[in-house]
């Protein structure tokens, strides 16, 4: 089965078939700034399932990245609940390392190298709670960055500070990746090798991706579930799966990949009609 618009019927039928599964759920989320007139997000239902590589797609200021900021806690939300039912799951004072956040611009420290760029949240938290070094250099290997220890960010491209910002979310051993937008800044050379590069860490990490973009293309090639969004205020537009389907090495380069691109496209139309 290809990829399809989940009725709430559905949805409802997948939160009871995986219930154990269910990272996270944000149930009848809204926020209001302060200094806004009206809501932000309205009535915001989405679930994380383990293992998922979940996008999350819309147009610029529909509120994509206040939902990531309330799923790690950054702010509140003025109504409704994030759960984390399992409680492993739970980014806590105690376990903090279970969440790591990668954001849209590499955000690195100018005066550390990559290594010492990369240690920097084990430093925060305690680090002697981690096999730092050594894991330090398996996720340096994992992200393509061996080599390149010893340079400063003003010597990396765009592309090879984004690995570093990637490498640094991981050195935690986060079991969700938040990523908001991580490769709207690079060309599309290097937003294709990174994308790639993304599953095959995710896979090897057996990573939970919450993925923010704005890019059709990216998030039907990434994800298993997505769910498009319309603004003002931001709400869930439809939510789609295609968790069953085998995507093959060249997916990119199938009609497959084409077809769905379109359906999606199509959704995300309808959605900025709707606002
Ligand atoms: N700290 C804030 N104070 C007031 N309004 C905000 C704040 N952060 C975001 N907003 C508003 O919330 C809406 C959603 O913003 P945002 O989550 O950044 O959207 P996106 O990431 O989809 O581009 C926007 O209209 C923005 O102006
Ligand atoms: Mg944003």
């Amino acid at each position: 089965m290809g990829l399809r618009i989940l009725s709430e019927k559905e949805r409802q039928k997948n939160i009871d078939d995986n219930e154990s599964n269910l990272i996270a759920q944000l149930q009848g989320v809204s926020k209001k700034f302060k200094s806004t007139k009206n809501e932000s997000l309205h009535d915001i239902n989405l679930e994380v399932y383990q293992e998922d590589f979940l996008s999350i797609l819309g147009s610029s200021g529909c509120g994509k990245t206040t939902i990531l900021k309330m799923m790690c806690g950054l702010i509140k939300s003025t109504a409704g609940k994030i759960n984390w039912p399992t409680s492993n799951f739970q980014n806590s004072s105690e376990n903090p390392a279970n969440l790591s956040f990668v954001f849209q611009e590499p955000n690195l420290l100018p005066w550390m190298n990559v290594y010492d760029n990369i240690k920097l949240p084990l430093k925060i938290y305690k680090e002697n709670s981690y096999k730092a070094d050594e894991n330090i250099y398996d996720i340096i290997k994992l992200v393509g960055l061996e080599g390149f220890e010893e340079y400063y960010p003003r010597q990396l491209s765009g592309g090879m500070s984004m690995r570093v910002s990637i490498a640094r979310a991981l050195v935690t051993q986060p079991k969700v990746l938040l990523m908001d937008e991580p490769f709207s800044a690079l060309d599309e050379t290097r937003r294709f090798d990174l994308s790639q590069e993304i599953l095959k860490i995710k896979k090897e990490k057996k990573l939970t991706v919450v993925y923010v973009t704005h890019s059709i293309y990216e998030s039907v090639f990434l994800s298993n579930r997505i769910y498009v969004m319309q603004s003002n205020p931001g709400k869930i537009f439809e939510e789609f799966d295609f968790s069953n389907q085998e995507k093959p090495e060249d997916y990119r380069f199938t009609p497959q990949f084409f077809e769905q691109t379109k359906i999606v496209s199509d959704s995300l139309k309808r959605a900025q009609n709707a606002e």
